[in-house]
């Protein structure tokens, strides 16, 4: 087989400690109100549905942001400024990064991941698709605080944070990411952020309650993953997805909701379900562009610009450290 030069990628590893799937769920299960850390959705399996869902047509947030990205790549371009270090934590496959790689030519693009092989997969086809760019994968979980492994020569850092994935946080939890990412880009960084934003809630209930049950199918996969992996015995199909718009705490809240009295064991725990109790899955908060700018600022950034759609779905935002 031919070399390419998609080999040419520099490689750091923060080793970043696994989740104990085990002891989380267990943990989970056992309180009041039950719950199941959203992070171990992200099996083969609920990747697959994940990418099914950001192509359906209720869930506008992926088309959304991407069309705003496209649409501006050459005003965020400017704003952003030229050879920079870009760097995306999270990056998973690359994808939505290549729509502004041609417009801000960093100098070099870090794609950061807890997913190792992906990452490294991922960064290679970067590097073959935009040879000019010099690619620094780091294997790191983002939601640690992280000093660089690399330090571009000359140049200011900016992060790329796409996906509304800051909505997954509790506000105050995403308060404090920020702030880390503040202090990993430094004082001349910046920060390219996607937000999805506060709307009408028809649109915010369909897109998380899809017509062809994407949507459940990859909130249930949980426990099919917990019954494989963890040896439990949930009966699958007597947990309904249950996904809805909390105003007052401006989230979508995802949860799935027993039909009946039931007991599940994992492994030696028992854990009793009443029927109608759930297990609060995911929160996914929608901010209007001035709640997240007070939030940008608690973390020591400054609003330099907003792009949205023109249905105001979706926002993304350009902050920069400091002023
Ligand atoms: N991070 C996605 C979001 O907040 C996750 C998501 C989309 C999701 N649809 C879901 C999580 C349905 C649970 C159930 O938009």
């Amino acid at each position: 087989m031919r070399q390419s030069a998609a080999e040419d990628i520099s490689f750091y590893d923060n080793h970043p400690e696994p989740a104990d799937f085990y002891s989380e769920v267990i943990e989970g299960l056992g309180r009041k109100r039950k719950i199941i850390p959203p992070k171990f959705f992200y099996d083969a399996e609920g990747s697959r549905l994940f990418d099914a869902i950001c192509g359906l047509p209720e869930y506008y947030p992926t088309r959304t942001e991407m069309q705003i990205l496209r649409d501006n790549a050459a005003d965020i371009a400017g704003h952003v400024g030229e050879d920079c270090l870009l760097v995306e934590p999270g990056s998973g496959s690359s994808h939505k990064v290549r729509l502004l790689l041609d417009s801000i030519r960093p100098s070099a693009y870090m794609p950061m991941d807890i997913s190792k092989d992906h990452l490294i997969g991922a960064a290679q086809r970067v590097s073959a698709e935009y040879p000019w760019l010099d690619v620094h994968a780091t294997c790191a979980d983002f939601t640690e605080p992280l000093d660089l492994p690399y330090e571009p020569p000359q140049g200011h850092t900016v992060a790329f944070f796409p996906g509304s994935s800051i909505g997954n946080f509790e506000p105050e939890r995403a308060v404090e990411f920020l702030a880390n990412i503040a202090a990993m880009v430094g004082k001349q960084g910046g920060l390219l952020i996607g937000v999805d934003l506060v709307m009408d809630h028809e649109i915010l209930n369909a897109a998380y309650n899809d017509s062809q049950g994407v949507t459940a199918a990859f909130n249930r996969n949980l426990l099919v993953r917990i019954n494989r992996e963890l040896g439990a015995d949930f009966d699958v199909d007597s947990f309904d997805h249950h996904a809805f718009y909390n105003a007052q705490e401006s989230r979508v809240e995802m949860h799935l909701v027993s039909e009946v009295d039931q007991v599940v064991c994992v492994n030696s725990h028992r854990f009793e379900f009443a029927g109608n109790e759930t297990i609060h899955t995911e929160n996914s908060y929608k901010y209007s562009i001035e709640a997240f700018q007070t939030c940008a600022r608690e973390a020591g950034f400054s609003p330099i610009n907003v792009w949205t759609d023109a249905q105001n779905l979706f926002s993304v935002h350009y902050l920069e450290v400091g002023k």
